[in-house]
């Protein structure tokens, strides 16, 4: 099967290398000729486990090849995956411009019938836009169908995600559409689910936004939990014995963040309030998301009067571990707090350290172990709960830090071990 898949990010260079590895034949698409020079010679654009290996691998045997020359691309593909960008724009709604761009290139291009598979997340009723829009601009003869097969990976394990997803969403109008998808997916031998269109396009933000609202619920209960002198912990773990509930995605922490929930939430919610309803779950998740991200840079203003001077170890940027991304990273919504506070602060991440330093050059210090930046520190924060992070020994916060005072936003450590080793710790509803 001749695939090709515009957008090398997450989604779409993911995509392209499992197809590849399941024995596809795929073409990357992507703007950037730099970028292209730099797949092709085996380097990933992103952090992601795996993925290097699978690239040089599938390129070697000739499975993948990395262009900008979508003409070509196009011109033959079976089917063709759309992997771009859909970002927020400012009134929350999802930003449609990359997936226009690239649907005109395909009118303009295809030469035979092809099937056009939407997997970035779009606003449910675009697919049927889309599919109208490279209706009215091909300049061929020849039949063009849009199917959604969203995405349903997470940054950090996006190979084995894609390799072994839980299910499959496929939606189709048609039964060839359907077949075709099918047959692509039939190598991977997972669970396929088959909907229409504008189910499959809900079916993404339901997903999503339902983990959003699980751990905003979970904050929620967080912050109760401290006033009330229980432990969220212990409650999360009690209530994953329930599989109605699950055991996952029950962590309370500073809030979620990254490239997915916090645009998803309120893209779902621009959608309802379009069609004049009020997605109150919705809104009230995106609200407690919001207070969430510095909850812990409040209950340090408790704490102390001032930051100024103060040498502040921040352990973890990223907005989660296994990443090097930081958007929407509860990191950069307290950092500039600190910074404005006075506080010097001297930084670790095993991954996102650079990327911060290209937003916070001179401002911050940045250290290539845990240890320095505890070293003679008067508070410590916990954004990320990298494994390098979680596995500090209590001793090593008591006898680095000048005042053993620690803000975990990740509830990474043992209350009892900690407090018991002279640390003066407060996490996420666990009654500091
Ligand atoms: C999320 C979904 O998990 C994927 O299924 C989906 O495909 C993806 O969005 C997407 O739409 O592309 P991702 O944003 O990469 O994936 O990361 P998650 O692991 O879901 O974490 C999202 C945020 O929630 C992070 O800030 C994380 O720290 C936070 N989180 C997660 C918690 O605060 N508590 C938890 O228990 C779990």
């Amino acid at each position: 099967m001749k695939i090709a898949v515009a957008g090398t990010g997450y989604v779409g260079l993911v995509a392209g290398v499992c197809f590849a590895e399941v024995g596809h034949n795929v073409t990357c698409i992507d703007i950037d000729e730099e970028k292209v020079k730099l797949m092709k010679s085996g380097v990933s654009p992103i952090y992601e486990e795996d993925l290097e290996e699978l690239m040089v691998k599938n390129y070697k045997a000739g499975r993948i090849d990395y262009s900008t020359d979508y003409k070509t691309a196009y011109k033959n593909a079976d089917a063709i995956f759309i992997g771009v960008g859909t970002p927020e724009l400012p009134d929350g709604s999802a930003n449609m411009e990359y997936v226009a761009t690239v649907a005109r290139q395909i009118a303009e291009n295809v030469e035979k019938d092809c099937l056009v598979v939407v997997k970035s997340t779009v606003p449910v009723g675009t697919n049927d836009k889309v599919e109208q829009f490279i209706k009215d601009s091909l300049v061929r003869d020849v039949k063009v169908e849009v199917a959604s097969n969203p995405e349903f990976l997470a940054q950090g394990t996006a190979v084995r995600d894609t390799l072994h997803a839980a299910r499959i969403i496929i939606g189709t109008e048609s039964k060839e559409a359907e077949e075709l998808l099918r047959k692509i997916y039939e190598p991977f031998h997972l669970p396929i689910v088959s909907v229409n269109r504008r189910s499959a396009e809900m079916i993404k933000y339901a997903c999503n936004d339902f983990l959003a609202l699980k751990i905003s619920y979970m904050n929620d209960i967080a912050n109760l939990c401290e006033l009330v002198g229980a432990d969220i912990q212990a409650v999360a773990e009690a209530m994953s014995y329930d599989d109605r509930i699950g055991n996952r995605f029950l962590n309370a922490g500073v809030g979620f963040g990254g490239s997915c929930f916090p645009k998803d939430t309120k893209a779902l919610s621009y959608l309802a309030e379009q069609h004049g309803y009020e997605l109150k779950t919705i809104k009230a998740a995106i609200e407690v998301n919001k207070k969430q991200k510095t909850a812990l840079y409040r209950k340090a203003c408790k704490r102390l009067i001032t930051f100024k001077d103060l040498k502040v170890a921040v352990l973890g940027l990223a907005f989660k571990a296994g990443t090097d991304d930081l958007r929407e990273a509860p990191s950069l919504e307290n950092i500039p707090l600190l910074l404005e506070n006075g506080a010097d602060i001297y930084a670790y991440d095993p991954v996102a350290a650079d990327n911060f330093k290209k937003r916070y050059p001179d401002q911050i210090t940045y250290v290539d172990k845990p240890e320095e930046a505890l070293k003679d520190a008067q508070v410590c924060f916990v954004f990320t709960e990298w494994n390098e992070i979680k596995n500090i020994a209590p001793g090593t916060f008591k006898e680095l830090m000048r005042t053993p005072l620690v803000f975990d936003g990740r509830n990474l450590y043992d209350v009892k071990e900690m407090k018991s080793t002279g640390i003066e710790y407060y996490a996420i509803g666990r009654g500091g």
